[in-house]
């Protein structure tokens, strides 16, 4: 068991980065309500708690709370924005109630007298999210560190190994942010550093080989990193016992199948390859409503996985490659047992599974990356972007036509080749068939072809997004290369809007 940090989640978006950034520094962390009771805090038997920053004042009608107890288990504690306004109040001092926010990078002076901030600079750029802030030292604590707009930026009580910092130390426009953390873990926690990749690695696979002893597993294997990772994953477990099933729906990028084909193929695992093109592009006839196209989709994935864990037979765990966010996010810290886009849970009844192998429920979306690194998964398949469930149905705006879908495959193979060729860091980049036709002219003559739009997206969570700016000289030759190599598109469009108010993908 890895010694553990605990974050209590106050409802900011900052809990999840503050626990990857604790598991960056080789110490494991996990995300907790912040409603945790003592007694709990006691069973997991923390070095450490973190309490995050959130949206609320403390004055709120229905402000989250600690357990006064709390600051009573002898355990190191780091309040961060909210929980340092909380660990305030509770210490019997003010909070001034903000009235108007600050937020952005500013100096601040610390302490460096301070284990928080030893062998640092005095003065150090910070960024600083809040609307309230305290007012007032609450006793036995002293203050570490100020700025122009916040007279007390950091506090401790040394005695009681309890530090309260203002600013967000989990994000990188805080310069120190990382080391800051390390000091809270390594100085304060006297963390022994004691997670590692390989140790996960070396962990779950004993725990596979316990679980499912001489058993057979079943995993759906959409070629995205966490189904691939977790297929090579069972595999150096219990090699030869694992059957992966692909499905190609018809819907994936140029050469993908190809490529997972390829790939999974070498691997020790029994691949099973199921064509289901025909039956899908016939499912989506006439299909134009987005809802509708994904329904189906999701169903026909689900008949045709069902069939061919019929056909196989005698298989006792079904595996998947949830991970930790979806834990985190269901809320219950319990569900999330069936990812649902893969919507692999809603098998018919007759197929029984004794239970469920998930090896990466543990792990962040970076870790699952370096996982897949160390096992030797292809980098192709390793920092393969998100793509979604339904694939090219979804960029196809209106009925997905085979002629549409092969336009569109071309298209976007080739902007995704400009822009790795360009070296562009993007999170997400595609592109999409409008159902636009508009006129052009090709040679000496008049044309009504299809608009083609290009989505290209700066995220760290999916949730919201800015646009890649993309230099124009890369646009013009992927709208040269695209109005000349693929023919039927007329017109190339580049998407700027963010999300909020667009979406990531247009449909
Ligand atoms: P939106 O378009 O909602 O996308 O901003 C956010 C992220 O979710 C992906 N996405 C999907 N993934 N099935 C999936 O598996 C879907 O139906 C689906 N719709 C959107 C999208 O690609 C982006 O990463």
């Amino acid at each position: 068991m890895n010694q553990t940090v605990l974050i209590l989640d106050f409802g900011g978006q900052y809990a999840q980065l503050i626990a990857r950034r604790v598991r960056e520094s080789n110490v494991f962390s996990l995300v907790v309500p912040s409603s945790i009771t003592v007694s709990e805090i006691k069973k997991i038997n923390p070095i450490g708690l973190i309490l995050s920053g959130g949206p609320h004042s403390v004055y709120d009608n229905n402000a989250p709370d600690i357990q006064k107890d709390l600051l009573k288990l002898n355990i190191p504690i780091l309040a961060i924005c909210y929980g340092m306004q909380l660990i305030a109040k509770k210490e019997g001092t003010e909070v001034l109630r903000a009235e108007k926010r600050e937020y952005g990078r500013t100096l601040v002076l610390v302490d460096n007298s301070s284990p928080l901030f030893s062998d640092m600079e005095k003065a150090q750029e910070v960024l600083m999210s809040h609307g309230d802030q305290v007012k007032q030292i609450p006793k036995g604590f002293v203050r570490i560190a100020y700025s122009e707009n916040c007279p007390i930026a950091a506090l401790e009580d040394r005695e009681r190994k309890i530090y309260a910092i203002q600013f967000h130390p989990e994000v990188k426009d805080t310069k120190n942010g990382k080391l800051i953390l390390r000091r809270f873990l390594y100085e304060i926690c006297k963390a022994s550093g004691d997670y590692t990749m390989k140790g996960y690695i070396n962990n779950e696979i004993a725990k596979i080989r316990e679980r499912v002893k001489d058993g057979k597993v079943l995993l759906a294997l959409s070629g995205g990193v966490d189904s691939s990772v977790a297929a090579v994953l069972i595999a150096k477990a219990i090699p030869n016992r694992l059957y992966c099933v692909f499905v190609d729906h018809g819907f994936m990028r140029k050469n993908e199948p190809e490529e997972i084909k390829a790939y999974f193929s070498s691997q020790p695992i029994n691949f099973v390859g199921v064509d289901a093109v025909e039956r899908f592009g016939e499912a989506l006839k006439g299909v134009s409503d987005p809802e509708a196209k994904r329904k189906i989709i999701g169903k026909m994935f689900i008949e045709v996985f069902a069939e061919e864990a019929k056909k196989l037979g005698n298989i006792e765990y079904l595996a998947q490659g949830t991970i930790y966010p979806d834990v985190v996010e269901s809320g219950t810290g319990k569900a999330a047992l069936i990812k649902s886009h893969h919507n692999v849970g809603g098998l018919p009844e007759d197929i029984k599974f004794i239970g469920i192998v998930e090896p990466l429920r543990g792990l962040f979306k970076d870790e699952v990356r370096k996982i897949g690194r160390i096992l030797g998964v292809e980098k192709r398949i390793v920092n393969r972007q998100p793509f979604p469930g339904p694939g090219l149905a979804i960029r196809i705006i209106g009925e997905p036509t085979k002629e549409k879908l092969s336009l569109l495959k071309e298209a976007d193979y080739i902007f995704r080749e400009e822009l790795q060729k360009a070296k562009i860091r993007s999170d997400q980049y595609f592109a999409v068939l409008t159902g636009n036709q508009s006129v052009g002219v090709k040679g000496d003559s008049r044309s009504y072809e299809y608009t083609v739009a290009l989505r290209a997206v700066k995220t760290s969570d999916f949730m919201t997004c800015e646009y890649t700016r993309i230099p124009f000289k890369v646009l013009t030759k992927v709208s040269n290369r695209i109005t000349n190599e693929v023919s039927g598109v007329n017109r190339v469009v580049y998407d700027i809007t963010s999300k909020p108010p667009a979406t990531i993908e247009w449909e």
